[in-house]
């Protein structure tokens, strides 16, 4: 039987997750995946991390920030690499924070066809600038005057 190999160059590594070199030593600056170095300073990244660097893509496809993704992976105890039961808890959570997204996208979408053929762009009526007209919630009188809101509108 074939022993498992445990630790993959960048190269191996890249090929095996589909992306760029680059992208690793991206991911790595930023502190998502780690690797330990050879003597002669060369990566060397432990098969376990390849599961993440799936996980972070998977994530970035949805549309996860890598700041969320680093978090996410933050709660992972002892540093360890996400396992599937970690992966079914984080694609579960994602899910909720996607649909957040879409609900938002959606209002925003409604939103704009107040807009379509308008061109006003004022702070106080437009929705994009006023959803819900939220600056009537700071009160009554001359909010942008007292606040100093202003109004870009041209
Ligand atoms: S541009 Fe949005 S309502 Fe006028």
């Amino acid at each position: 039987m074939e022993k498992k190999k445990r630790f993959f160059t960048i190269g191996e590594a890249a090929k095996r997750c589909d992306v760029a070199t680059s992208t690793l030593r991206f991911y790595e600056s930023k502190g998502l995946i780690a690797s330990i170095r050879t003597h002669g300073n060369q990566r060397r990244y432990h098969a376990a991390t390849l599961r993440t660097i799936s996980v972070i893509r998977a994530a970035q496809k949805i549309g996860i920030s890598l700041e969320e993704i680093k978090d996410a992976l933050a709660t992972l105890p002892d540093n360890r690499q996400p396992n599937k039961k970690d992966w079914e808890r984080l694609s579960k959570q994602w899910a909720a924070t996607l649909d957040q997204k879409i609900n938002e996208m959606q209002r925003l979408r409604d939103n704009l066809d107040t807009c379509i053929g308008c061109g006003c762009l004022s702070l106080k009526s437009c929705r994009i600038f006023n959803p819900n007209d939220e600056i009537a919630a700071h009160g009554e009188g001359p909010r942008f005057l007292i606040e100093g809101f202003g109004d870009n509108a041209e």
